[in-house]
């Protein structure tokens, strides 16, 4: 079986995020301090559609998968219900952004956190966890991000004290961008001067929540709107080819041997797809930096990358919407120099 279609039930509650703030005030701490992230505009081509950006790094832990702790979190403590809170102990997979943001939500509440992650991880993102006191087990980059996820599939078959998240099957993932990212981007657009429709939605794909989440709110208000997905060019959406250990852009990808992430299978016939190569995000980081001294991730320079191309095929009287989910790691910033 393909691991990603492996037995476990997807998470669909409705969750009561306002209910679970009440019974734990850390949980409501972390909530008091997320999304309300600016949507800018940001450079696009000349004569072309403006290109806006929500920028993700203004979370409490840097970036959009703040979100998506809050979020996954919240879901588990709605299920574990009035059950010691100590008694919780999460198990999650991550690219990184996600673990961080996880790892400090769990140390304020007290739960136990561990992690299955790419042998690629940054240092600075390992030392963060060890300073919190999360555990985790690094998988062989080689191998590839599915290898990554089957490898928690397994440690949660095999000791099912620890409850899985699971961000690639959680509905609350995407649910939860729905209801504040997409919620947030229209509410910004209609507060623009004459209100802005939006002509495209560009977002990288790890999980696809983001693409997914934001898309269901957009086009719940512009049916009309396109959606593109961005993946690396070492391993695009659905490739058939076997995962690689290439350096890719951050948190983001394909998984090899055609298989597809859920949420966004669940879409195909309605996402255009592109892709850009790590070497490329990290000349566009320079160059965004140098643009507006301002520093995106190089999932964002992937994201900036599609949003312009699509923005000079467009009139200037259209928009194409884009998201900046971080500010690019320590390690990164220093091979750019
Ligand atoms: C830096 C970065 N960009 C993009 C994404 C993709 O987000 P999603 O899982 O919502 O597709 C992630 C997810 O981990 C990420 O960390």
């Amino acid at each position: 079986m393909a691991p990603i279609d492996a037995p476990w039930a997807p998470v669909d509650t409705e969750v009561d995020y306002a209910e679970v703030e009440r019974r734990h005030p850390a949980f409501r701490a972390f909530g008091a301090r997320l999304g309300g992230t600016p949507l800018v505009e940001a450079p696009g081509p000349a004569g072309g559609a403006a290109v806006l950006a929500k920028c993700e790094w203004h979370n409490p832990e840097g970036s959009i998968k703040d979100r998506v702790a809050y979020a996954l979190i919240g879901a588990a403590l709605h299920e574990h219900g009035q059950r010691p809170v100590e008694e919780l102990r999460v198990l999650e997979y991550s690219g990184g952004n996600l673990s961080r943001a996880l790892s400090g939500l769990c140390q304020g509440l007290g739960i136990a956190a561990r992690f299955v992650l790419s042998s690629a991880s940054p240092r600075s993102l390992l030392d963060t966890l060890e300073e919190r006191g999360a555990r985790f087990d690094l998988v062989d980059k080689d191998l590839g991000f599915i290898e990554v996820i089957s490898t928690a599939l397994a440690i949660a078959e095999k000791e099912p004290d620890w409850t899985l998240l699971y961000q690639h099957r959680n509905s609350a993932n995407p649910a939860f961008h729905a209801r504040t990212t997409g919620a947030e981007i229209v509410d910004a657009l209609a507060a623009r001067p004459g209100g802005r429709t939006p002509d495209a939605w560009v977002a990288s794909i790890g999980t696809g929540g983001t693409l997914i989440g934001v898309l269901r709110a957009l086009r719940a208000r512009f049916p009309g709107v396109r959606a593109v997905g961005v993946c690396p060019s070492e391993l695009p959406y659905g490739s058939p080819q076997p995962p690689n250990g290439l350096p890719k852009y951050g948190g983001s990808g394909g998984f090899g041997h055609g298989l597809k992430q859920p949420f966004v299978a669940a879409h195909d016939a309605e996402i255009e797809h592109r892709n850009v190569s790590y070497p490329r995000c990290l000349d566009l980081m320079a160059e965004y930096r140098d643009l507006t001294g301002v520093r995106i991730g190089s999932s964002a320079a992937a994201n900036w990358a599609v949003a312009r191309e699509i923005a000079a095929s467009l009139p200037p009287t259209s928009t194409v919407l884009t998201v900046f989910p971080d500010a690019g790691t320590p390690e990164e910033w220093e091979r750019i120099g």
